[in-house]
Formats: structure tokens, sequence, C-alpha cells
């Protein structure tokens, strides 16, 4: 070989070696950026537990594992689920994706619970199968919300959220904004907020029908994942699914009363993160957002009322909701009937903590009730029926103005 040639390989190997080290000094450079780093500061996740006494923070820690089990069919998975435990759904107990959506369906407003519904399990463990969305359904796609700031959204009174409502809109403002009176869970033990007998408010889910916490967790225990309680110990399962006694062989109840209570106190206690940076931009969107109507449905805050629980107990809850259902109009509307929410209404979403959304899930976050868009501003200009005026009046402001309203939002 020419001595021309092999000095031309030597450089090109020279080259190739400088490469090689300045990717590994980058790569180290970027990954001591990360192990150096002492975690983010206190109120910057949605994973944080609100001060409390220590027997309440023992139950926080128990429950935050609880959270994060995931079930085996050893352990009684099944024999339908979505997913195998709660926070593949709520991932950092904020939103999940659209890998982790829910199905909710009906036939003409009936349940059809023995065609499988309303949820459809789209999992099941060896022996049976899982379950499809019979022909001509009504369909709901649902996308997990956040669980942080829901022992707030339990506290608040009931006269102060019926006090928001205003169904026959009398004070003329195109916002009128009901309750989802519904029918409380009979398990649920008297003196737990929404319980029966009676309707109570329904408060929790994405079309609020759910009126307790504990209802909540229990019916996500046993139809998300299939784990029965001494709440619910039967099994959800529909007549042509298969063989239960040869599938699910773990003997009901699945899990102690104890990790249902723990799981509770972790859902109820969770903090909700700190406001992001405040600055001159996020303050004249914070004006933006009273002024064009954003807060009539969007509360930026209610009392709540005395609670056992001190963090909980008669505090400024900053949830950006009135927790009331809303006609967001044929755009939004899933036409499925729930409760007596009917397929346009959706309960406004609590807006605490949406900044950290993006970083929960690796940069991209899915907003409103199906997760359709990234994109926080398609999410507002996707607001119909009730929500229009305001919306418009978004869509009419200077570009300066929208960017600052956004900003504010994403300072939440
Ligand atoms: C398969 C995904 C999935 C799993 C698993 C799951 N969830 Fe959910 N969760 C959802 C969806 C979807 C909703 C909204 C339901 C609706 O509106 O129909 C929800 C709603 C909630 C809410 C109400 C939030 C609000 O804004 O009102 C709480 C609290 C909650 N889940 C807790 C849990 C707990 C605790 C577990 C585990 C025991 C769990 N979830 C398991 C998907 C899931
Ligand atoms: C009439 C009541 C109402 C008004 C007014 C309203 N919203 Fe909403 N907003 C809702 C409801 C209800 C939803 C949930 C809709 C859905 O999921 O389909 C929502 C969803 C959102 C979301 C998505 C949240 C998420 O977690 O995915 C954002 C962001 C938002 N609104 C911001 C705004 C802004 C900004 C304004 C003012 C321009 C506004 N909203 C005005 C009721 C309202």
């Amino acid at each position: 070989m020419n001595e021309f040639i092999l000095r031309v390989i030597k450089d090109v190997s020279m080259i190739w070696r400088g490469v090689l080290l300045l990717s590994v000094v980058l790569l180290h450079s970027r990954c001591s950026d990360k192990l150096l780093t002492q975690g983010p500061p206190p109120g910057e996740t949605t994973a944080e537990p609100m001060e409390n006494p220590a027997s309440i923070m023992s139950a926080f820690a128990r429950g935050d594992e609880g959270f994060a089990r995931i079930f085996k069919v050893s352990d009684g998975l099944g024999p339908t689920f979505n997913q195998p435990s709660c926070e593949t759904c709520h991932p950092g107990d904020g939103r999940g994706t659209p890998q982790t959506t829910l199905v909710r369906f009906s036939i003409n407003g009936d349940l059809v619970p023995s065609l499988g519904g309303p949820q459809l399990q789209d999992k099941s463990i060896p022996g049976v199968s899982p379950e499809t969305v019979p022909v001509g359904a009504e369909v709901s796609v649902r996308m997990p919300p956040p669980v942080f700031g829901r022992g707030l959204v339990e506290a608040i009174p009931a006269e102060t959220i019926i006090a928001l409502a205003d169904p026959e809109d009398r004070n003329g403002d195109g916002v009128s904004g009901r309750v989802n009176w519904v029918q409380p869970a009979d398990f649920v033990p008297p003196g737990f907020v929404g319980s029966g007998p009676g309707l109570a408010i329904g408060r929790f889910g994405l079309k609020a029908n759910i009126s307790s916490l504990l209802q909540q967790v229990v019916s996500a225990y046993r139809d998300d994942m299939g784990v029965t309680s001494d709440f619910l110990a039967e099994e959800s399962i529909h007549p042509s699914a298969g063989d239960l006694a040869l599938s699910d062989r773990v003997p009901d109840p699945e899990i102690p009363t104890s990790e249902v209570l723990d799981v509770l106190m972790y859902i109820r206690t969770l903090a909700v993160p700190n406001r992001g940076e405040i600055t001159d931009q996020v303050r004249s969107g914070e004006m933006i957002f009273t002024e064009i109507g954003c807060a009539v449905c969007h509360v930026p805050s209610l009392k709540t009322g005395p609670s056992p629980i001190p963090s909980l107990n008669e505090v400024d809850a900053p949830l950006y909701s009135d927790l009331l259902l809303h006609d967001m109009g044929p755009g939004l509307a899933d036409n499925r009937a729930d409760e007596s929410a009917d397929g346009y209404e959706w309960r406004t979403a609590p807006l605490m903590g949406i900044r950290l959304a993006p970083d929960n899930l690796g940069g991209t976050a899915h907003y409103l009730h199906d997760g359709r868009t990234s994109d926080i501003r398609e999410a507002i200009s996707a607001h119909g029926g009730e929500g229009q005026r305001s919306r418009d009046r978004y869509i009419a402001l200077p570009v300066g103005d929208q960017d600052a309203l956004v900003a504010f939002v994403l300072s939440l």
C-alpha cells in the first residue's frame, strides 16, 4: 500500500477515535448530569405526600406500594382485566397515554352486563377470552386522568358544589353547569363522602359519575384489574368469557381491606404540585383567563370543609374546576350517556398540576377526555357548547395574549 493511502487510513481512524471520545465524554456528562442531581426539589413531582401526622404518612407509604403493585395471575389478576397495576394507567400518579385508555360501552343506553358492559376488559388470563365491543354499541374512550389532589376534591362540601351549578343559566353567561346526581355503591359505609342512601354528588371520573373515592378505588381494583376485595368480592365476568373456575383460582377476596384503605389514603393525601415560575407573562395570562371566562368553569380555588385529615381540613384547594358537568358541544361529545350525564357532557377537567403532565410522560402529554391532542392550544380550541363563548374569545386574542394564557395554564 502506498504511503498516501496509509496516511489517509490513519487520519480517518484518528478522526473516528476523536468522534468516539467526544461521544463518550458527552454521554458521560449527560449521565452524570442526571446522576448527580438529587432528584426534583419538593413540589416538582406529582407523586408527593401532603404533610400529615405519622400514622397517615405510614398509610401513605404502604398505599404507594399498593398503587405500584403489579398483579400476577397468582395474585388474583383477571380473569378479564385492562392493566395489571394502578400505576400502569396513572404513571407518576398523573394521566395515562393512548396505550392505557379505557373503553366504556352500552347499547341504546343499556349497560349490557351480559355482553361485558359497561367496561371493555380487553385482556384476560389463560383460560378465558378477553372482551370485544358488541356490534352497534355506543363507545366512549377514556384517558386516565391524574389522581393527585383528589382528596381535596372529596373534601369540598356538597353545598359549595351545588352553589356553583346554574342549570338554567339564570345569570345568562352561556355557562350552566350541573351536578351529576348518582346512586352511590351500597358497599360504601355511611359517613364516607358520597355514601347513600339516596343520590349523592358525582365527583370522580370524567363524567363525574362516581360519588365516593372509596368506590372509585374499589371498582378500579375489580373492573380495571380483576382484583376482588371485601367491598366487591365477586369477579366481573360475562357469561361467554369462559370458565371462571378453570382460570382465576385465587379465592375471593383477593386483597385485604387494609390494602384498599391504604391505597385510598395514598390517593387522598397525594399533594398538588407547586405552581411553576410566576413570570410577568404568567401574571397577565391569569388576568386573561378570568377575563375571557375560563375561570367560570375552571374555578381557581374552592375551600374544603372540616376533615379529620389535617392537610385536607378547611384549606384552599387549587383545583381549577367547579366539578360540574358542562355540555361541551358536538366536537367533544362521546354521544353516550353515563348515569345522569348525557353524551355531550363532561366534568370540568381540573387543571391543577397540568404543567408537569408532559414531564411525567417523557415530554408528550395527551389532553382531553380521550387524549386526542398533545397540543394545549388545540385542547382549548376544541371547547364548544357552554365553552364556545370563552373559546371564541381566546381565538380572537392577539397572539401575544394567547401565548400569555397558555403560559399561565402551563404554570398550574
Ligand atoms: C386500565 C387503566 C386504569 C387502571 C389500571 C386504573 N385506572 Fe384509575 N382511572 C382510569 C380511567 C380511564 C379513569 C377515568 C374513568 C372514567 O371517567 O370513566 C380513572 C379514574 C380514576 C380516579 C378518579 C380521578 C378523577 O379525576 O376523578 C381515581 C382516583 C383512580 N382512577 C384511581 C385508580 C386506582 C387507585 C387504581 C388501582 C387500584 C386505578 N385507578 C387503576 C384508568 C385506570
Ligand atoms: C363551560 C365550561 C368551560 C369553560 C368556559 C372552559 N373550559 Fe376548559 N374544559 C372544560 C371541560 C368540561 C373540559 C374537559 C373536556 C373533555 O375532556 O372533553 C375542559 C378541558 C380543558 C383542558 C384540557 C385539560 C386536560 O386535562 O386534558 C384545558 C387545557 C382547558 N380546558 C383550558 C381552558 C381554557 C384556557 C379556557 C378558557 C379559554 C377554558 N378551558 C374554558 C370546561 C370549560
